[in-house]
């Protein structure tokens, strides 16, 4: 596996011909070819300069997903939190052979408390430190957080791993293994309901949190004309999946997002940890994992 590391930017590639980038603002994940194809959508109009969060790629959400509630620690964060737009550390490349010619390249990237902005840093004070691994083999992109407490008292936070994956066309999907779950639809005034279909088409603005699923049962986008899967999620220890596309309005509402009907080539399935707060005890540590296939 070959590694470079150049401005800000890690990119990484198998002999295989598979690769990824990262960016070390938010330890985004901004592209994942496999097949010579892009796997990931990115915003034509995102900002990649480090003063906006990446539109697009795998944004992490961490330590509060949506806007913060009131009378919470994290109330004065914004949205999602700070670590889709803090600037990480590369911690460093380590590759594997699990066969011949069968290579895996994981690489590691690392925040805490000291590399905050002092506005984060006083928006959270807790002593903390988060090592993001995304590990890209033949036929799989596996990302995972562990989270520390490093400090004295407990602390609360939810995760979400914040994935745009690339579709052609979105109404030529489906989404499998929802069926019968509780979600929550934020585009209803956070109603309640259980979701009716065992593939679920996006036809409208959608935005749902999905709870209590077993993380073990991989989420399957897959083609509607031949039901052929296009992607599988699994998860470790993420027992929500946000649903998003933002559909016509909300799209062109959002200024980096681009060009206006972009929406059509995206499906927001994000794994996480969302709907409750996870309790983090002083010297405690916390691992989610994130694993999604293409090739399938
Ligand atoms: C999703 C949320 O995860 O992220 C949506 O469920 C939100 O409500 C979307 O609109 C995008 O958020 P942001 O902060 O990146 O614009």
């Amino acid at each position: 596996p070959s590694v470079s590391v150049q401005d800000g930017l890690i990119e990484a590639s198998l002999p295989s011909g598979e690769s990824v980038t990262v960016y070390l603002y938010g330890a985004t994940v901004t592209s994942w070819k496999t097949n010579g194809q892009e796997k990931l959508f990115v915003s034509k109009k995102a900002h990649m300069d480090g003063s906006k969060p990446i539109r697009g790629g795998i944004p992490l959400v961490f330590p509060v997903f949506g806007p913060p509630p009131q009378n919470h620690a994290t109330s004065s964060l914004p949205q999602h939190g700070f670590a889709r737009n803090s600037n990480w550390e590369f911690l460093g490349k380590s590759s594997s052979e699990a066969s011949k010619g069968d290579f895996a390249v994981k690489l590691d990237f690392g925040l805490s408390h000291t590399m905050l902005s002092e506005e984060f840093r006083k928006g959270w004070p807790y002593e903390f430190g988060l090592v993001y691994s995304v590990t890209l083999s033949k036929d799989a992109l596996k990302t995972s957080l562990q989270v520390t407490n490093e400090g004295k008292e407990n602390f609360e936070f939810q995760v979400l791993m914040h994935t745009y994956l690339s579709v052609e066309n979105v109404s030529n999907i489906r989404i499998k293994n929802l069926e019968s779950k509780t979600y929550v639809d934020k585009t209803r005034n956070a109603s309640t309901h259980t979701e009716s279909s065992p593939a679920l088409a996006i036809t409208e603005e959608t935005d749902r949190v999905y709870r209590d699923l077993d993380p073990a049962q991989p989420i399957i986008v897959s083609s509607a004309s031949d039901d052929q899967p296009l992607f599988s999620v699994t998860r470790e220890a993420l027992t929500d999946i946000v649903v998003w596309n933002p559909w016509i309005e909300k799209a062109k509402g959002m200024s980096d997002f681009g060009p206006d009907e972009a929406y059509k080539n995206m499906i927001c399935v994000e794994a996480g940890s969302v709907s409750t707060w996870q309790t983090l005890e002083a010297g405690d540590s916390w691992e989610g994992v994130q694993s999604i296939k293409s090739r399938l």
